[in-house]
């Protein structure tokens, strides 16, 4: 493989807790995942990339990272993560980590020493530690993404922030030491073999705290940290970034895909979109004017660990997604959400560029709404006092075999439980089954490693409600969005979504057409 593999790469996102245990405990670790490895193979991926596996409290689900060079001793240890690693490039298969730069855990030793040290210490200098003002108020009025004060105090009556939860204070990132630390964390990582690098909340490291308003996306400040990272990995053959930005502004997210920044982004516009060939249209139009001039591959993301399950977004009335408006218990039709899941796996596979698979999407799993209140591990919905649920329902650990839960998952009960009627959604019987979701990923897959992947995108003439594009002239992709079915091109048909009516597309389906 090039070394710049990861412009056209498929990439499976592995929550490590809920992907597989090897150990009985009911969280998915290592051993589950060195075990699951043939089935990524087959499936045909190019890389994974994996949460943070760090030590963590699991206040947000490991990004309340506890140590940065060590492994969570409930996913296993460094040495069994270095094996994985290398029986990954084995199978072909390339390793993406995630670090976590905007925040620590409340239990890491730079902030248990910031603790002990006390106010105007080089320790407390680490993170954002302020007096409060007057009437014991925090510096200011800052809410938390999670809901509730940015603002906690500790016994001595300073304050720290934390954008998040407060169990993950945030760094100062004004300080060369955190700059330094970070640095020798990337070479860490990057001498253990992996060849990319997540980067959670990039947008965020820099606050402006004498705002009255939150004041901390996209900091011009930023981008300087991403050119020593840059770097730090050019240094390393084939290696890469990839930045999580959650920023409506499509100029201002360019700006971290300059030539000495990150190589790649999240594009999380082609996600939020609704299900409607004009907006659709509009993202892909948008992502492209954005990423091709400047010569960054764009990437394609229908799901991850933070947003609702395509098949359940798909299937509600209103098909948009933000994270302000998740739509938890909306009415939902899950066979129209899964036909449309489909052909919108399709449309991205067809796209140019990297594309993320979520683990889970391949096997269609919908969102899981009723998870009891007393499970719920996702801080927001505590912080939110039970108006938002969180994200726990993307997460529910995978079912892989066996007419009943855990399904293969382990030997234990699940950390979070599995609903009775994925029966039918496990990895064993979706291989038994031509039509299922995993076939179609499967299939899809194998037809874009071989013609598809980084390259360009014509868009035909087509009518209202439908997208045609062709991908360097050879392969031509059909989204039917209109309630009714039309005439596909002359050609060979490679794929389609769903099944075609009378040789023609129907409503909510892709086909590939040579
Ligand atoms: C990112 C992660 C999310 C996490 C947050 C704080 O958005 O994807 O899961 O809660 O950062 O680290
Ligand atoms: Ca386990």
């Amino acid at each position: 493989m090039s070394e710049t593999w990861w412009r056209g790469a498929a990439i499976y996102q592995v929550y490590l807790r809920s992907f597989a245990d090897g150990n009985g405990d009911g969280i998915g670790d290592l051993a589950g995942l060195r075990a699951k490895l043939p089935y990524l193979a087959d499936l045909g991926v190019d890389a994974i990339w994996l949460n943070p596996w760090y030590p963590s409290p699991m206040a947000d689900g490991g990004y309340d990272v506890a140590d940065y060079r060590a492994i969570e001793p409930s996913f296993g240890t460094l040495a069994e993560a270095e094996a994985y690693i290398e029986e990954a490039h084995a199978l072909g298969i390339r390793t993406i980590i995630d670090i976590v730069p905007n925040h620590g855990s409340d239990q890491q030793d730079w902030f248990v020493e910031a603790l002990a040290a006390g106010p105007g210490s080089p320790e407390r200098e680490r993170f954002l530690f302020r007096a409060g003002r007057d009437g014991g108020l925090p510096p200011n009025d800052w809410q938390s993404i999670f809901a509730g004060p940015a603002w906690t105090q500790v016994p001595d009556g300073e304050w720290y922030l934390h954008l998040f939860a407060p169990e993950q204070p945030d760094f100062n990132w004004r300080n060369p030491e955190v700059v330094e630390e970070f640095h020798a964390i990337l070479r860490f990582w990057l001498d253990r073999g992996v060849d990319g690098i997540r980067i959670d909340s990039a947008a965020v490291l820099f606050k402006d705290l004498d705002n009255v308003e939150e004041s901390y996306t996209d900091h011009d400040e930023v981008h300087e940290v991403y050119r020593g990272w840059r770097a730090i990995t050019d240094a390393y053959e084939g290696r890469f970034l990839v930045g999580e930005m959650w920023m409506p502004d499509q100029e201002r997210f360019a700006l971290y895909l300059r030539q000495d920044e990150m190589q790649t982004a999240f594009n999380f516009d082609f996600l939020s979109r609704p299900w409607d060939a004009d907006e659709l249209r509009a993202s892909i139009d948008l992502t492209l004017t954005t990423h091709v001039p400047i010569g960054a591959p764009p990437t394609w993301v229908l799901s991850n660990h933070d947003v609702t399950r395509p098949v359940t977004k798909y299937g509600r009335p209103d098909t948009s997604f933000s994270h302000q408006d998740r739509k938890h218990g909306m009415p939902t039709d899950l066979v129209l959400g899964e036909r449309r899941a489909r052909a919108a796996a399709l449309l991205a596979m067809a796209l140019p560029g990297g594309l993320y698979v979520y683990q889970g999407e391949e096997l269609g799993l919908p969102e899981v709404e009723d998870l009891p209140d007393a499970l719920l591990q996702d801080p927001i919905f505590a912080r939110s006092h039970g108006t938002d649920r969180g994200r726990d329902g993307c997460r529910v650990p995978i079912p892989w075999s066996g007419k009943e839960p855990p399904f293969g998952f382990g030997a234990g009960t699940p950390w979070l439980p599995q609903p009775a009627d994925w029966k039918n959604l496990t990895v064993e019987s979706q291989q038994a089954d031509q039509n299922s979701m995993l076939a179609l990923y499967r299939d899809g897959l194998r037809i874009r490693r071989t013609e598809l992947g980084d390259g360009v995108l014509t868009w035909l003439d087509s009518a209202p409600g439908v997208l045609t594009f062709t991908r360097d002239s050879t392969l031509t992709c059909i989204v039917n969005l209109t309630p009714d079915p039309i005439d596909l091109p002359a050609g060979q048909i490679l794929l389609t979504s769903s099944p075609l009516d009378e040789g023609r597309l129907p409503s909510d389906t892709t086909a590939w057409v040579r």
